[in-house]
């Protein structure tokens, strides 16, 4: 190889660098411009990863073209004649490397974030009153009496609302919108039934589920949990809560979501 065919071309390592850049603006007029679908950054992440790792391969196929490639830097850190351009480099890059920590590590006086979903996907099946319950088939057994015999519909509905008001609007409010007298003090706040968000789009059995088991029966992904919605299979039992349930939507006018069109 001659020294004059090396002067003559672009250095290979610029050419490595060069070659990345290209592949990483090509992907993002792919995706941003011509899809118009921006690609997720951790996704850009292992892109680039393989293209740095393939292109390192390529540019090191040969031991002379590994040689070529590393020249630069080699000659930056020996050469006698690079001294100056050298120790501006030491400075430079572990000040950049240092300003960049620096700003990152800045500490934030935002509340730290807590991603909290309000209602997550609830188990397939819960352990409550000593039984497990398959929550896609869980039905109020009271509801039929809706239809089937309405005066008995009312007296049910009607006990629901004294549990109810022994029980719950402590927290949740004696108009069922939240505002109980201990609302103020819990975080999270105790849910307003009242509110179109709530209740309106649940099941009877999601219901049944988060009366029984409380905050304590939230799921794991759904943490950091600190609810202090009380685990009620300890006070009520299996009939008291399913009542309570009639008296939830009886008050608030709502009807539980269900799988089939009513
Ligand atoms: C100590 C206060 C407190 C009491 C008493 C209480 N709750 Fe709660 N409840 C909460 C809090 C706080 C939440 C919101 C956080 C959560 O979902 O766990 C909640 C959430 C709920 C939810 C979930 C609603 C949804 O949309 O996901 C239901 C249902 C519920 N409570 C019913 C009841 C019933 C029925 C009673 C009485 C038997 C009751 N609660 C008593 C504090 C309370």
């Amino acid at each position: 190889m001659t020294a004059q065919k090396t002067r003559s071309r672009v250095p290979r390592l610029l050419q490595a660098v060069l070659v990345v850049v290209g592949i990483y603006l090509a992907f993002r007029v792919i995706f941003d411009v011509i899809l118009g679908q921006p690609i997720p950054a951790s996704l850009m992440v292992m892109y680039m990863f393989f293209v740095i790792a393939g292109v390192f391969m390529v540019f090191t196929f040969t031991e002379e073209s590994a040689r070529e490639l590393v020249a630069p830097i080699k000659a930056l850190v020996d050469d006698p004649g690079k001294k100056n351009i050298r120790n501006v480099v030491f400075i430079i890059v572990p000040l950049l490397v240092s300003a960049i920590v620096y700003y990152k590590m800045q500490p934030s006086l935002d509340a730290p974030l807590e991603l909290r979903s309000i209602h997550p996907a609830p188990p397939a099946s819960v352990k409550a009153f000593g039984k497990r319950f398959d929550l896609t088939k869980l039905e109020n057994p009271y509801r039929k009496f809706e239809k089937q015999d309405p005066e008995k519909f009312r007296e049910l509905v009607a006990e629901g609302g004294v549990v109810y008001i022994q029980n719950c609007q402590y927290c949740h409010g004696d108009k069922l919108d939240g505002n109980g007298p201990y609302a103020q003090g819990l975080n999270p706040v105790p849910l307003n039934f009242q509110d179109v968000g709530t209740i309106a789009q649940l099941q009877e059995s999601f219901l049944f589920w988060r009366i029984a088991t409380g905050g304590p029966g939230l799921p794991k992904e759904a943490t950091p949990w600190i609810s202090s919605m009380p685990v009620w299979q300890n006070f009520l039992s299996e009939e008291e809560i399913w009542k309570v349930i009639l008296y939830l939507y009886d008050y608030t006018g709502r009807r539980p979501r269900s799988w089939e069109h009513e």
